[in-house]
């Protein structure tokens, strides 16, 4: 190893460790010690404002400068709650890693993931359903290989597979509705909220596997470490849920 690489690795090793030993500074340990009661993992995207609505009913409120900011880790005005804002489907993540004590996240999103977590209330938002979609006009064809374009791999694999139908799971990442257009599936199973996406690209539900909305869900470990604040979260929610209904 030459001696310009071998200082280049010191000068590394030396801001490594410069930094390990800011997260174990005692002042930040201690500041540590009186962070918020709770963290919760909201996903960004659709159901993060119907979740940040919810959670205003049930007297958990975020400042909007806060939220206009890029900060992806906020507090709510009390400082009980430290929310992180993360993509939907690393939700159960977090929750299960216990880095994040709940989280809200969709049906969908749980279906397809393998986190064991405790799931104690449907927050029933962003109500929508999975379903298999095909080219309006598309001709049945009973033989050979369906091939089928989806972010829901286990869920169109469990689906399909319940019925003896041979597929070949293409995944994608977003955008599925494009897959039939270009020849690239037969058809997909995707998440369907309003429908336009699906009429907008020249395609019609073939059938729905499942509903989804958004639900709570709570780290096993802080289920019990936590008792008191996740029950109070939840009684929360269900209070605000329940004058939600008798609104409606
Ligand atoms: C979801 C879903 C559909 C669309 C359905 O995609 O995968 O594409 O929303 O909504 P609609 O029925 O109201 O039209 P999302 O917006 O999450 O973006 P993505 O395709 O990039 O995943």
């Amino acid at each position: 190893m030459s001696d310009e690489s071998r200082q280049e690795g010191e000068r590394l090793r030396g801001s490594y460790s410069a930094a390990a030993g800011s997260v174990h500074d005692s002042s930040l340990i201690t500041h540590h010690l009186s962070l918020p009661a709770l963290t919760v993992a909201l996903p960004k995207g659709r159901m993060q404002d119907e979740a940040l609505t919810l959670l205003k009913r049930a007297g958990v409120e975020v400042s909007s400068s806060e939220l206009a900011s890029r900060r992806l880790a906020i507090e709510d005005a009390s400082g009980r709650y430290r929310f992180v804002l993360v993509k939907p489907a690393d939700v159960p993540v977090y929750v299960e890693h216990g880095i994040a004590d709940c989280g809200v996240v969709g049906r969908d999103v749980l279906l397809e993931s393998e986190a064991d977590v405790l799931q104690p209330l449907d927050l029933q938002i962003s109500r929508c359903r999975i379903v298999v979609a095909a080219l309006t006009n598309a001709s049945q064809d009973d033989h050979g290989m369906m091939h089928v374009a989806t972010k829901y791999p286990r869920i169109a694999a469990t689906h399909f597979g319940a019925r003896g139908v041979p597929v070949e799971i293409i995944e994608l990442s977003g955008s599925v509705e494009l897959a039939p257009m270009l020849g690239l599936a037969d058809c997909i199973v995707d998440l369907v909220e309003t429908g336009r996406t699906l009429a907008d690209n020249g395609l019609s539900i073939v059938e729905t596997i499942t509903e989804s909305t958004g639900r709570l869900v709570v780290n096993r470990a802080s289920y019990q470490l936590k008792a008191e604040a996740v029950a109070e979260l939840i009684s929360a929610l269900g209070a605000a849920l329940e004058s939600g209904t008798r609104k409606a």
